[in-house]
């Protein structure tokens, strides 16, 4: 896996993916201070972040590395009309890795066959955000002790998230995992992603209200939806505020039931779920520091 981009989470086999979980707890029992000493990791994000930025930079300080970046593109020479090519070539001379948030779809790829150095992709428009599976990944394995048999529920916006997609795709890998979809008809999984699943024998059902069924569910990830990706504000109106998960409804659903979000959330997750214990997902967000020291290790081979 040496000095290799992570543009989507299929660039990873499962081992690969189960090596970089069993990273990511070596660098949560034990903190490595001095690991990046010398190496400079740029972050690109042309988009808004709050966690994937914060915690890649954090992993990259906490490991003795440097940063440079920039959190909003408008600071940059992209506002007086530098190619994402040319940028890219640039950033490659300062940095031994690209850490790249974008809006456009094949964004990443493209970045990737350009740098001189690694590419990870932090998210590329509606389609992947690889360093966010492996973090989910690694939450729903420390919390369910397995990555099999798991009845994982996806809900909100399957449409536009990244995240459920990448995460499809990832848990497609582990033995009998039952995918339940719940979203309104506007923000179905595209047909793609149930391709993908079909082509692999494996089994999804789709729903438009999950409160009947909620007693099955070993994960349930929560998902915003998202206001950026709709060209018309009144289709996002009808569907912003559909679901809404609430303490109440969590009283007859499994001990071993955790809750994720990739954050932010905005009415999807009601406040008062927060002092369940079977709310996971601010751990869950710091899990990313861990887990994305363990990809950065991994790119740049560094034991
Ligand atoms: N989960 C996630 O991608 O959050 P940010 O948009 O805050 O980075």
């Amino acid at each position: 896996m040496k000095s290799r981009s992570l543009v989507s989470i299929n660039d990873y086999s499962k081992d690969e993916i189960l090596n970089i979980l069993d990273l990511a707890a070596g660098f949560e029992a034990s903190p490595e201070p001095h690991l990046l000493n010398g190496k400079v990791v740029a972050t690109l994000f042309y988009e808004p972040s709050t966690r994937t930025r914060l915690s890649f930079e954090s992993a990259v300080s906490r490991l003795g590395g440097k940063i440079v970046g920039f959190s909003d593109s408008s600071s940059s020479s992209v506002t007086k009309g530098e190619s994402l090519k040319d940028t890219i070539m640039t950033v490659s001379n300062y940095s031994d890795l690209i850490v790249m948030r974008h809006p456009l779809e094949g964004s990443a790829l493209y970045a990737s066959e350009v740098a001189k150095v690694p590419v990870i992709n932090a998210g590329d428009g509606a389609n992947q955000h690889p360093t966010q599976t492996l973090l989910d990944l690694y939450s729903i394995k420390k919390t369910q002790g397995s990555l099999e048999n798991l009845n994982i529920f996806l809900v909100g916006d399957l449409k536009y998230g990244r995240t459920v997609h990448s995460l499809l795709m990832a848990m497609s890998h582990f033995k009998n995992t039952t995918f339940n979809f719940i979203s309104p008809q506007e923000l179905q999984m595209p047909d793609e992603y149930k391709l993908y699943l079909d082509n692999l024998g494996l089994k999804y059902y789709e729903h438009s209200d999950f409160t009947d069924i909620i007693s099955r569910a070993d994960i349930i990830y929560m998902t915003r939806v998202q206001r950026e990706r709709f060209s018309d504000p009144m289709e996002y109106e009808k569907v912003k505020n559909i679901y809404v998960l609430r303490y109440s409804m969590l009283e007859n659903t499994k001990d071993n039931l955790r809750i994720l979000h990739p954050l932010p959330r905005v009415n999807e997750i009601h406040p008062d779920v927060d002092k369940s214990d079977k709310a996971y997902y601010f751990t869950q967000a710091l899990n990313g520091v861990y887990t994305r020291q363990a990809i950065m290790a991994s790119i740049l081979g560094l034991k």
